[in-house]
């Protein structure tokens, strides 16, 4: 079938494919749209919460006179609350369902931003920003598996990519309210913005439906098949895929137990894993946290410089991330991850070269920042959504919960490490040695793709499980 080439034409691809004979045109594009909007603010959050603190940090320092290592406090509190989150949600979903998981998530974005805009210490900051962690925790686990959960099979690569593109906007959001609240120094404001889309969200996720998989993993078959009936339509359509839920399905999740028994489990939840942490080891956040640093390394000492190549990134963060979306469930997961790693690799190995030569005509300079956007581009249209879409795709339905918590725990450990370790790397090595260092593991990530990573365009969770347990190789596992 032929897939559309933008985000919108996905959309709509979504929209008529839930046409039904039940009810009008409208309500079935309300209805399609509802899980997009979902993802859109869940993402945002999360986006918002990566980009906000770099703006926020300089001026919430000075007044708080918060020596280097608090600082490093402030920053990384988020992302090991997010580690939490993660753990917590795969149990908080299980048992009490993806929806209920959404719901604490919003809540906890609503105290946290508060918290923080609030904030009368450094202490309180931190404190305010590990359950800001745990609320975009719960999220970054919840919001992709609830995707993948609710989408025909034949969008859910792009249903999940949408997510990743939310993401993506929410930094660039952050980069844009930072410059915007920098003039007057308002770090409450940089920090306490982020309460109004928590707000939005809350109401939001109260009129989502239930995941029918969820449910049918209760033995809610009813519920599951009236909810799969409103965003199928077709009662055919809806039949079917309960039917395939059967075959899969028949009791609770039970991760641990998997994990002691099956094989195939401790397969699947390695390679969840190994995708995270690859997704970090490109070096991706390393831009997004310190690329003001970066350009000053490279020649760009003037602030404005920095302030306007910074959200050049956030730009094209956002723009490159379209580019999955359209390819993601029409050229194949596989492809994409080729060409993405390939161009990080170039990206990083240029920047490595520059630096080594030393970054000193105007050229020379432009062409570093040139590197780094390319480097950006090629992990927003590759690594950075599919490595969610395949971390929600690969595990077993009795196992998806907890396998899907641990590979997001593993991505915001990675996370906190490579932001952690970036400027001592600096320090000890230089960054020419640095940036080289993650040229060659962008390469070696072509490899681990072709060994070990299946391809899951337009099969259904159920038939990946099948395969799975049937002892495939991981590669074999998709189509
Ligand atoms: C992905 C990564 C996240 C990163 C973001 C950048 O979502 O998981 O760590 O900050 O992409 O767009």
């Amino acid at each position: 079938r032929a897939v559309s080439d933008t985000a919108a034409g996905h959309l709509d691809d979504a929209v008529r494919m839930s046409t039904t004979t039940m009810s009008t045109p409208h309500a079935h594009r309300r209805r399609a749209l509802v899980p997009c909007y979902l993802a859109a603010l869940a993402g945002l959050l999360f986006g918002l919460d990566i980009g906000v603190i770099s703006g926020a940090l300089p001026f919430l320092s000075k007044e708080f006179q918060v020596s280097d290592r608090m600082q490093e406090w402030i920053v990384s509190s988020m992302m090991l609350g997010a580690a939490g989150g993660a753990l917590a949600a795969g149990e908080l979903s299980s048992r009490y369902g993806r929806k209920s998981a959404l719901l604490v998530a919003s809540v906890l974005f609503l105290i946290g931003s508060a918290l923080c805009a609030a904030a009368w210490s450094a202490h309180v900051l931190i404190v305010a920003r590990l359950i800001l962690g745990l609320a975009v925790g719960v999220a970054s686990f919840t919001a992709p598996l609830y995707l993948s959960e609710i989408s025909p099979p034949a969008l859910r690569g792009s249903m999940i990519s949408l997510y990743q593109l939310m993401i993506t906007v929410g930094i660039l959001a952050a980069f844009l309210s930072n410059t915007a609240f920098s003039f007057s120094g308002s770090w409450r404001w940089m920090l306490g913005i982020v309460a109004f889309p928590a707000a939005v969200l809350l109401c939001g996720v109260v009129a989502l439906p239930s995941s029918p998989r969820w449910l049918m993993s209760r033995g809610r078959r009813t519920e599951a098949r009236h909810i799969l009936l409103r965003l199928r339509g077709d009662p055919a359509d809806a039949d079917a895929e309960l039917r395939d839920i059967d075959g899969v399905l028949h009791v609770q999740q039970r991760g641990w137990a998997l994990l002691r028994h099956q094989p195939a489990f401790r397969r699947s939840l390695a390679l969840g894993m190994l995708l995270q942490v690859i997704q970090q080891l490109t070096g991706i956040n390393v831009v997004m946290y310190y690329a003001p640093r970066i350009l000053d390394l490279a020649g760009f000492a003037s602030a404005q410089h920095q302030i306007g190549a910074t959200v050049m990134v956030g730009l094209v963060n956002v723009l490159a991330t379209f580019v999955a979306i359209a390819l993601v469930d029409r050229s194949g997961r596989k492809a994409v991850l080729y060409a993405g790693f390939a161009i990080m690799a170039t990206g990083m190995g240029a920047l490595a070269i520059l630096f080594h030569l030393g970054v000193a005509s105007r050229f020379e300079q432009v062409l570093a920042v040139g590197m780094l956007l390319l480097l950006v581009a090629g992990f927003a249209m590759s690594a950075g959504p599919l490595v969610w879409v395949l971390c929600s795709e690969i595990q077993p339905a009795r196992g998806r919960d907890f396998g899907i918590a641990v590979s997001t725990f593993t991505n915001w450990i990675s996370n906190a490490l490579t932001g952690a370790t970036f400027l001592s790397l600096i320090n000890a090595f230089g960054p020419a040695a640095t940036f080289g260092g993650y040229a060659v593991l962008n390469a070696a990530f072509i490899a681990v793709v072709f060994y070990l990573v299946p391809e899951t365009r337009g099969v259904t969770l159920e038939q990946i499980e099948q395969k799975l347990l049937a002892g495939f190789p991981l590669r074999d596992i998709g189509r």
